[in-house]
């Protein structure tokens, strides 16, 4: 697969005012997008620094994979997301290597684009998301 670079870091709160405040006004970071991922119960708050994104990810629901993370393990780094090139060809090769996968195909997370998580045991201890982009 061809890996493009680090597209985000995802972050669990609980406390959207307090991201707010810290990431775009102490910071001076924009927020460019701000949106809700049905499929994973959040609400992501997307902060551009030009040269990679901070998502802050808060919960929907109490029995949502962020808030379940979030009472198990606290707040915090939640997720590191690379991007790919082409999401089929990685998630053809990930099985191929019988890496472990939240799901057999991509979904659609935060800004449109083809998302697959891969579980922190294959990776060495982080969840990674894998993300082709928009055209
Ligand atoms: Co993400």
């Amino acid at each position: 697969m061809k890996i493009l670079g680090i597209e985000h870091v995802g972050i669990a709160t609980n406390d959207r005012n307090k991201g707010k405040n810290f990431w775009e006004n102490i910071l001076g970071i924009k927020k460019s997008s701000s949106e809700e991922v049905e499929d994973q119960g959040v609400i992501t708050d997307i902060y551009d620094t030009g040269n990679g994104k901070v998502e802050l990810l808060l919960s929907k629901y109490s029995d949502s994979p962020i808030a379940k993370f979030i009472k198990n393990r606290g707040r915090g780094i939640h997720h590191l997301c690379l991007s790919v090139e082409n999401i089929e060809d990685a998630i053809l090769e990930l099985k191929q290597n019988n890496i472990d996968t939240i799901g057999n195909t991509y979904t659609y997370g935060a800004e449109g684009f083809k998302v697959i998580f891969i579980h922190p045991s294959s990776t060495g201890g982080v969840l990674l998301e894998l993300a082709e982009k928009k055209e």
